[in-house]
């Protein structure tokens, strides 16, 4: 193979005094200067539609980084167009020739527009230098370049057999229509990750990036624009879920969606697709790609040791104000590890600071927007209200300077508890205390307990009863980690994706999601 096995791109520090710290202050200070008002880009053209949104900073309502144009029905049909018109010449590239596009983007990102793309991120979604760096920087770096690499090994696939005369081989062509990306706030990387991914395959895209956070995403598409992405491959169309999303689906060009984002809208489009499809309204049957909802798990065993156990339960929950799909957000402790436990927690969490992003000591900053506000808070004040739960650590909230909410830790004596249910995408855990001796029920009732299986992990030293977890809960998440936090998957690394009401599964970096953007035809020739 031609293309090398890529390296992950390695994470810089920020530490005090680094190039790197001074570098994104800059950065900081610049966007915090101006007012950028970010258009829609549709066929490499920038179009303002003057029904303008605000680009807001979680952490300081004092502070507004600018505007961006959401796009009606009629600017959505022009991207469709846009990308349909870009199609025939893009699929006539040699694969070899997208991904050089690509690769440069890489090096555009791990280069000069880092530091840029690193602090939208920080200011517009509520992230500190290391979770930004991780994302927008180190994450989408690795998918562009591991995709690529995957790519290639899908079109070097081949049959393996051609009895002679005959010679069989495999066409992996692009989806007959363009695909509608729609990312979520809450990560750069993925909102990157999930246009260019078919775009790498030879698909032309519509992107729709969420409506909190519009700003990383916008200068991520001029750096494609600088790499040398041929206009109308990729549209960039920030809008209504009702505006953008129904014209998309509803198009009979519509090939496929590439989804990060709630259960909920996931469901909705499954059933429209399904509606549109009994109508005849699409050429083939649209490919359906999603990573949706979580309440991802901590299982500890007695065996295990109480510091990393406490250290993960702190990071897995807390990190990114646990607004990552991957969260923990339900833990199971034995009887004979919880006073510990507790002591180790309570201990990590008195260290933890909250505040602003541009102070570079806080481990934690504010939650997305309003909407998200309330609705963890109204999580936090039903276990407040309840007989049958405490709050042991946190609780607090205040949404003066901010969306603040305090890193939360709930305990419950209900293994059923809303709180171990629900998903909540926010920094809320919910603790709960097994018998020793049922441990068997305790995997029950974290393989059951909710509908999602997106991430989970298990602690403990003794290897027979990891294998027993392992075993019990193999359908009850996408991605299982033995002693270590259920969050931070990494490119070429952990593939990254989760089934049951979590999503197709589709592992976000691998050769398995490039395969969802093509469509085979299998060639026989009979000499
Ligand atoms: N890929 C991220 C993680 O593993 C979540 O989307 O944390």
């Amino acid at each position: 193979l031609s293309v090398p096995y890529p390296h992950n791109e390695p994470v810089l520090s920020y530490a005090p005094g680094s190039p790197e710290r001074s570098k994104i202050k800059d950065a900081l200070a610049e966007l915090k200067s101006k007012q950028v008002e970010v258009p829609l880009i549709i066929g490499g053209k920038e179009v303002r539609t003057g029904d303008l949104a605000k680009i807001a900073c979680p952490h300081d309502h004092s502070v507004t980084l600018g505007q961006y144009h959401k796009a009606g029905p009629k600017e959505t049909q022009m991207a469709i167009d846009a990308a349909m018109a870009a199609k025939p010449a893009w699929e006539a590239l040699r694969w070899e020739e997208r991904a050089a596009i690509f690769l440069k983007a890489a090096e555009l990102l791990a280069g000069p527009y880092r530091f840029l793309i690193n602090a939208a991120t920080m200011l517009n979604i509520s992230k500190t230098p290391y979770q930004a760096e991780i994302d927008s920087a180190c994450e989408l770096i690795d998918f562009l370049r591991f995709n690529v690499y995957f790519a290639q090994q899908v079109y070097a696939d081949q049959p393996l057999h051609s009895p002679p005369p005959i010679w069989n081989y495999v066409q992996h062509r692009p989806l007959e229509g363009f695909v509608f990306a729609i990312a979520p706030f809450n990560f750069t990387a993925i909102a990157g990750n999930l246009p260019t991914s078919p775009a790498i395959m030879g698909n032309t895209v519509v992107w729709k990036p969420a409506s909190s956070a519009v700003y990383a995403p916008y200068y991520f598409m001029k750096l494609l624009q600088e790499a040398g992405l041929p206009d109308g491959v990729i549209n960039f169309i920030p809008g209504s879920g009702a505006n953008v999303g129904d014209t998309c689906l509803n198009s009979p060009d519509f090939a496929g969606i590439h989804f990060t984002g709630s259960t909920g809208v996931f469901q909705g489009m499954w059933k429209q697709i399904g509606s549109n499809i009994a109508d005849n309204l699409y050429k083939s049957y649209p490919r359906i790609v999603g990573e949706t909802g979580g309440k991802d798990f901590i299982f500890a065993h007695s065996s295990a040791d109480v510091a990393p156990l406490a250290t993960a339960i702190v990071r897995g929950a807390f990190e990114y104000q646990g607004q990552k799909c991957s969260a923990a957000s339900r833990a199971y402790i034995p009887e004979s590890l919880w006073e510990p436990v507790m002591a180790e927690l309570t201990a990590q969490c008195s260290r933890i600071k909250m505040g602003d992003v541009t102070d570079f000591s806080t481990f934690f900053n504010a939650v997305i927007d309003r909407n998200a506000f309330k609705s963890i808070t109204a999580y936090i004040d039903y276990a407040k209200e309840s007989a049958d739960a405490e709050i042991v650590i946190g609780g607090n909230y205040d949404d003066s300077k901010g969306f603040f909410i305090e890193p939360t830790v709930i305990v419950t004596t209900d293994p059923h508890f809303k709180t171990m249910e629900e998903e909540i995408f926010g920094p809320v855990i919910t603790l709960y205390c097994y018998a020793d001796a049922d441990l068997d029920a305790a995997l029950e009732l974290c393989d059951t307990t909710s509908p999602y299986s997106l991430t989970g992990a298990v602690f403990a030293q003794d290897r027979v009863a990891v294998s027993k977890v392992m075993k019990k809960l193999e359908n009850a998440s996408g991605n299982f980690y033995i002693n270590d936090k259920p969050t931070g998957a990494v490119v070429g690394q952990q593939p990254f994706g989760g089934a049951r009401a979590s999503g197709t599964n589709d592992k976000a970096g691998s050769k398995q999601n490039l395969m969802r953007w093509v469509s085979v035809r299998a060639i026989k020739e009979n000499f």
